[in-house]
Order: C-alpha cells, then sequence, then structure tokens
C-alpha cells in the first residue's frame, strides 16, 4: 500500500505540474471575455475542459481501474476515484488575476489519500499523501504557529451556493474575533496556504469536493485539523469546510459554526 501511495502521489504531482505548464500558456494567451457563464458568477473558459482532458487522460494511462471524476466532465465513481478541478479559481483566470490552481485528489474507500495542487503561475507545487506529510516543491509543510486570534488572517470562500445573509453573518462573526479576513477566489489554493502557514485558517459555508479535497489532506498533513468534510456524501454534494491550524480551531470553529 505504501509503495502504491507513493507511485499514486508521483504521477498526481507529475501531472499537476505538466497541466500546470499548459494552463501557464492558456493564461498568457486566452483573449480577455472569452469565458461562458454556468450560473451566477459561476465562470466557465475553453482551458477547463482542455486540462480536464488532459489530466484524466494522464491518470487513466497510469490507473486504468480507477474512477475519474472532474468538475466540468464529471465521471465516474469507483471505490478508488480521482477527483479533479481542471482550474479551481476560473474567475481569477477568466479576469487575467494570475492566482489559481490545478487540484487532483485520490479517495479511496471513503479517505483522501493523495493530493497535489499546482499554481502554475508561481510555480508552486503542494503535495501529499496520507501519513507521508506535505511538501511545497519538495519542502516540509508545517501550519502556522499563531494561537492569538488578532494575529490571524482567515480567507472566507463565497460562493452562490448559499445565501448572502450567511456569509455576511460568518464574516461579522470572524470579523469580530479579532481576526483579519480575506478572500482570493480559489478554496484550493486558500486551503493549500493554511498548510505551508501562510494563512491560519479557511472557512466556507459550501465547497465542492473537486475544490477541495487535495487542500484537505494537505492541511492535515502539516499538522493543522479539518472538519469531517467527506460525512453525509460530502463527495458527491460537497459540505462546509473549515481548515485551521492548531491554535485556532476551537475559536474558528465557534466563529463559523463549522465542525465540532
Ligand atoms: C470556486 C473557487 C472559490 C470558492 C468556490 C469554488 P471554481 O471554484 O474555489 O474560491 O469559494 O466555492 O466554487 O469555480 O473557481 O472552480
Amino acid at each position: 500500500m505504501q509503495a502504491d501511495l507513493e507511485a499514486c502521489l508521483a504521477v498526481a504531482a507529475q501531472t499537476a505540474r505538466d497541466a500546470g505548464v499548459v494552463a501557464r500558456r492558456l493564461f498568457a494567451t486566452r483573449k480577455p471575455g472569452t469565458f461562458s457563464l454556468k450560473g451566477d458568477q459561476d465562470f466557465l473558459t475553453e482551458a477547463d475542459g482542455e486540462l480536464e482532458r488532459l489530466i484524466a487522460d494522464r491518470l487513466a494511462q497510469a490507473f486504468p481501474e480507477d474512477g475519474f471524476f472532474g468538475e466540468e466532465g464529471g465521471g465516474e465513481f469507483r471505490r478508488r476515484t480521482w477527483v479533479v478541478d481542471p482550474i479551481d479559481g476560473t474567475a481569477n483566470f477568466a479576469r487575467g488575476i494570475p492566482h489559481f490552481g490545478i487540484s487532483i485528489a485520490l479517495v479511496c474507500d471513503g479517505r483522501i489519500e493523495v493530493g497535489a495542487i499546482c499554481d502554475p503561475i508561481h510555480e508552486e507545487l503542494f503535495s501529499a499523501a496520507r501519513g507521508q506529510g506535505a511538501t511545497l516543491n519538495g519542502t516540509r509543510l508545517t501550519v502556522s504557529p499563531t494561537t492569538d486570534i488578532r494575529q490571524a488572517t482567515v480567507e472566507l470562500g463565497w460562493s452562490k451556493r448559499r445565501p448572502m445573509s450567511e456569509y455576511a453573518e460568518m464574516v461579522a462573526r470572524v470579523v469580530a474575533t479579532g481576526a483579519g479576513i480575506m478572500r482570493s477566489g480559489s478554496g484550493a489554493l486558500g486551503l493549500a496556504y493554511v498548510a505551508a502557514g501562510r494563512i491560519d485558517g479557511y472557512a466556507e459555508l459550501h465547497i465542492n469536493a473537486w475544490d477541495a479535497l487535495a487542500g484537505i489532506l494537505l492541511v492535515e498533513e502539516a499538522g493543522g485539523s479539518t472538519n469531517d468534510f467527506l460525512a453525509n456524501d460530502g463527495l458527491h454534494r460537497g459540505n462546509p469546510v473549515l481548515a485551521t491550524n492548531r491554535g485556532l480551531r476551537e475559536a474558528l470553529m465557534a466563529a463559523t459554526g463549522i465542525g465540532g
């Protein structure tokens, strides 16, 4: 199993890196305004489809028995399934904002086993395998040591999948603790930043599995804490997510109302 996990991690990391090279080219050559909307504020670019096909082909070559599920084309869940977001932060990509990532996760028997997130613009590859730690470009990651919430920075993700009033109330509660807040438009990178200790927490009232799984494993393997995202069929339906360092877990659970 250990050797198998290492092989899966190696393929996930290389695939994310290679997709990142293509994403970087597509971002540099994209024509402004060339996107469509799947719904209000739900962006789609041609690059999403092209990258998802590339990633699906690579994973199928390496692991023909495994299931594949991608944000754009869907797919099929099997005992072992790769769950992929070809561009997380599509709105940023479409607008020319260089903050988006490729997220690849392997779920086996209801457990996240491998995660890789590539930020192609900054040439950063975050990766983790269960029990083996999390790394950024090969260097071991640890969540932040912050224990005073008045020094904390927390990303609060937003989408139209939950009422604005619920988001506004969560923002108000988190700000009232003394924490600083941000929203940068890529849940996958937000979670990776918690793993890297760049921010102290990431919370969102609903996020889909393809955006969140790789980042959740990164945070856990970097010594952080997460809610049970896969409970109540989170794999298919999505769920709230809360990922924090150890010191702020209780305070952020109370302020966001997520976890516990
Ligand atoms: C979105 C981003 C955003 C998060 C949303 C996601 P997409 O994914 O991760 O930061 O707040 O929940 O839907 O549409 O860019 O792949």
